[in-house]
């Protein structure tokens, strides 16, 4: 008996040019396109495993060994049906088994916090999405899977790239050009690191979906972030990016979590995702790249924050000790820092793979 079952995982990935408000919240197509690093070493991953069988009764889905509900229309329910729709076609053409008609069960794990804002969605949707294409042997591009990976969670749609990639936020009513494209492989920039610092593993208090909706009906800042802020800053920072430039992908890295922190502020009612140990994360980085500057020298780090209190900092390898060491001596109860996550370590490019 032949058994039809197919694993593949992803990583997290981590906006630079946030994503913040949908033109079409069914489609997923957002109001600007973004730009992001895929983390590139295991810490970060979600996991999963499809598996068709014809004594299944239904579709079902367990997240961390819970099963969660597929609900009818909802997003989950729009990603299989589209993985489904693909393999169709491919059993239509080349009389392969028709799998597509049997239910299929998922089991899905991170190895990280879920919904801590640290973008468990993204890595989620972009692995569901992989291990379905290699289940139903699709032969799609991860642009082509971003497409359907964008309809289950957006920023899910960058995390079937490794490094640097962009989403296009493209302009068609059908979401047919809001896809994801590779800006430049992670091997292009080894010594760029990324830390993650856990300030806080809770379950953040309002979700991005809700959040960037209500954006988009009150803030009239969000207005001119997507007309004029992030067009030219996703030129500016592909730029700075294939030019190995840090000082101005920081530069533009911190300017444009700022920005966002500021449509979230701009909301009615408005949203705080940073806290107090954000905001004082965000002051060293600025003393330290103050200082560094003031002696000749360049902008060394960068931080980001995405729709929670934990940060990202951006670094060239060479600073990462010396960062570490700086946020261990603000924060001496800094266990969260024994997770120290170097990006790029020279392994090979990966963003969603079998395996
Ligand atoms: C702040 O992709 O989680 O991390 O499309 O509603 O699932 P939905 O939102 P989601 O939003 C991510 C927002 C962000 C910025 C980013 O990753 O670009």
């Amino acid at each position: 008996m032949t058994v039809y079952q197919a694993t593949a995982s992803a990583p997290v990935n981590i906006a630079c040019i946030k994503y913040w408000g949908k033109r079409d919240t069914k489609l997923i197509l957002p109001t600007n396109s973004s730009l992001s690093v895929t983390l590139d070493q295991d810490h970060l991953r979600s996991t999963t495993t499809s598996r068709a069988d014809p004594s299944f009764k239904h579709d079902r889905l367990w997240l961390n060994g819970k099963e969660e509900e597929i609900k009818e229309g909802g997003r989950l329910s729009t990603c299989i049906a589209e993985l489904r729709r693909l393999r169709r076609e491919v059993e239509k053409k080349e009389g392969t088994p028709k799998i597509s008609e049997y239910p299929v069960h998922i089991a899905s794990y991170n190895n990280f916090p879920t919904a801590a804002g640290l973008a468990s969605s993204a890595s989620g949707f972009a692995a569901l999405v992989a291990s379905l294409a290699a289940l139903y042997e699709l032969p799609a591009t991860p642009s082509e899977l971003s497409l359907i990976a964008r309809q289950g969670s957006g920023s899910a749609c960058r995390s079937l790239f490794g490094g640097f990639v962009a989403w296009e936020m493209g302009s068609k009513a059908d979401g047919s050009d809001s896809f994801a494209v590779e800006v430049a492989p992670c091997s292009h920039w080894p010594n760029l690191h990324a830390l993650i610092c856990v300030v806080s593993d809770d379950k953040k208090g309002t979700s991005s979906t809700s959040g960037m909706q209500r954006t988009v009906e009150t803030s009239t800042l969000l207005q001119h972030r997507i007309k004029v802020v992030v067009p030219e800053r996703m030129r500016a920072i592909s730029e700075a990016i294939k030019a190995r430039d840090f000082p101005t992908f920081a530069r533009l890295t911190m300017a444009d979590s700022n920005s966002f922190h500021a449509v979230a502020l701009d909301t009615e009612p408005p949203i705080f995702y940073m806290n107090d140990v954000s905001r004082a994360i965000i002051a060293l980085i600025v003393e330290y790249n103050r200082a560094s500057v003031a002696t000749g020298g360049s902008i060394k780090a960068a931080y980001t924050f995405d729709a929670g209190p934990n940060a990202v900092i951006y670094a060239p390898e060479e600073y990462i000790k010396e960062i570490v060491q700086i946020i261990i001596s603000y924060f001496p109860q800094a266990q969260p820092f024994n997770d120290v996550f170097g990006l790029f370590g020279g392994e090979q490019p990966k963003g969603a793979v079998p395996s």
